[in-house]
């Protein structure tokens, strides 16, 4: 513990009953603490508040698997002592003269960095036991009606069909356009591989094209000289948050007869010209993998304004079968299905969707701020006023060369940076998709990702820009 007069005034003063609870109160108190406040552990304090222990996550699941919570449990019971020599924690009690606590100081740094952690809060952890105890575990349930309903009102489109993930959604949403074998559909070459993966797997061969500098989203002029006689759709992505001129791309494809599918998986809450991304397209998929903004684990949703396809991706998703006729298949469909568990999780998520925004563009501006003198790096361009991106991931464009010194000098000191994605059409399996894309390779070979989770603060960008300024200044 540390004492008064050493507090560290780099912290302001936390709100200290976010991490700290009596030693009489049960376990799940101290399970919801510890979610809540983001580093998983919290103090226990007598009823004086002088801090006798500290209880972490590890410790309260390995209890709930020994069915500690079949006794009546105190967390005092389970709390280890405050070990005031170790360096090496996250969160420090800082205590007045009689031990009781007065503030904590977080050192987040203490512990691995990861570039991305699922932010899962009480109320997941509500929805997930109650879903659970209903034995609604399998793909009915409740919360799967729910979810798809608030996800397609937040959209602000007609029908959700939940998905088991992101990229089966694309696929779904692609064969219940009857888009296949023959068929191409444009795709820009600056994107996680799942956007092209699914075309393929439904038959159809993805046309790679190249992205606009300033938003890195697929090129308008780049669709145009691809359309083809058997151009059938346009898969824009919202790479990174970031929304693609959909408005224009919604026109393009209007005059050419052409479908489009929207690829939301990195970018739910951004907005074009004052609509939600998701409401421009003929479906629009989105991805709740752990690392993206709402979580579900793993899952994923297309969303759609037209009855006829929501219906018919309601027959895919579930082996083809007709839901009015038991085990009558009109074709052969896909298991595709989200489970009741998942869609528990997704209905809290949604519910703190704007708070995990919020959270997002406060790490990035930290960023920005500690970043502010550090030579040599860029952050994104500010984005045209008709677009709204939200934060996924904190991108920073550094020169390519120095990319891996920095990665490494930031491993070193236990901190994740990724670099961005390959252009597609650089790498074997989708060479002979698409021609040269000297955009998205430029943007792809000098960008990094930096770590984007609640834990990062000012005091964590700062150590990053010091890595980076010392890594860049010696080169
Ligand atoms: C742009 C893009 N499309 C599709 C996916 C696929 O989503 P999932 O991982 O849920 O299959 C992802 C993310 O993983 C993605 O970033």
């Amino acid at each position: 513990m540390q004492e008064h007069a050493s507090v560290d005034l780099e912290n302001e003063p936390v709100d200290i009953t976010r991490f700290t609870c009596q030693e009489g109160d049960g376990l799940w108190v101290g399970i919801e603490r510890a979610l809540d406040n983001g580093y998983g552990s919290v103090f226990t304090t007598d009823p004086a508040g002088v801090v006798t222990g500290v209880v972490r996550l590890d410790q309260l699941r390995a209890a709930v698997r020994k069915g500690a919570h079949l006794d009546v449990i105190r967390l005092g019971d389970l709390a280890v002592k405050w070990d005031a020599a170790s360096n090496c924690e996250t969160l420090i009690p800082i205590v007045d003269e009689k031990n009781r606590i007065i503030d904590v100081h977080i050192q987040p740094e203490s512990k691995f960095i990861p570039v991305s952690e699922p932010d899962l809060s009480h109320r997941e952890f509500r929805n997930l036991v109650d879903a659970y105890l209903s034995t609604w575990i399998s793909s009915k349930g409740e919360y799967i009606r729910s979810f798809e309903q608030a996800w397609a009102r937040r959209v602000g489109v007609a029908h959700g069909v939940a998905t088991s993930n992101g990229t089966v959604s694309l696929q779904l949403g692609l064969a219940a356009l009857g888009i296949g074998e023959g068929d191409e559909v444009i795709v820009p070459d600056f994107t996680f591989a799942a956007s092209a993966n699914s075309v393929i797997h439904v038959g159809a061969r993805p046309v790679l094209v190249d992205v606009d500098p300033d938003t890195w989203c697929i090129s308008i002029d780049a669709i145009a000289r691809a359309i083809t006689p058997r151009t059938r759709a346009i898969m824009p992505v919202h790479v990174f948050g970031r929304p693609a001129p959909m408005t224009e791309i919604a026109a393009l494809a209007k005059a050419h007869g052409l479908l489009v599918i929207e690829d939301c998986a990195e970018a739910p809450g951004a907005r074009y010209d004052g609509k939600p991304i998701g409401s421009f397209s003929d479906i629009a998929c989105f991805s709740f993998y752990g690392n993206k903004i709402v979580t579900t684990g793993e899952g994923g949703i297309c969303v759609t304004d037209s009855p006829d396809l929501a219906a018919r991706m309601r027959i895919l998703r579930d082996h083809g079968m007709r839901p009015e006729r038991s085990y009558w298949h009109e074709e052969p469909g896909f298991n595709f299905r989200m489970t009741n568990l998942q869609a528990a999780i997704g209905c809290a998520q949604l519910e703190r969707m704007d708070e995990l925004i919020a959270m997002r563009r406060r790490v990035h501006a930290a960023y920005e701020t500690a970043f502010a003198d550090v030579p040599g790096i860029a952050f994104p361009g500010t984005m045209p006023a008709r677009c709204e991106p939200v934060v996924w991931f904190s991108c920073i464009l550094v020169p390519a060369r120095e990319r891996p010194a920095l990665i490494k000098a930031c491993r070193e000191a236990n901190i994740d940076l990724r670099p961005f994605f390959h252009g597609l059409s650089s790498m074997p399996a989708y060479h002979h998709f698409g021609g040269p894309c000297p955009v998205s390779s430029a943007v792809s070979a000098s960008g990094i990702n930096l770590p984007t989770l609640r834990k990062v603060d000012t005091r964590i960008a700062g150590i990053i820009a010091d890595i980076f300024r010392r890594v860049l200044t010696s080169s």
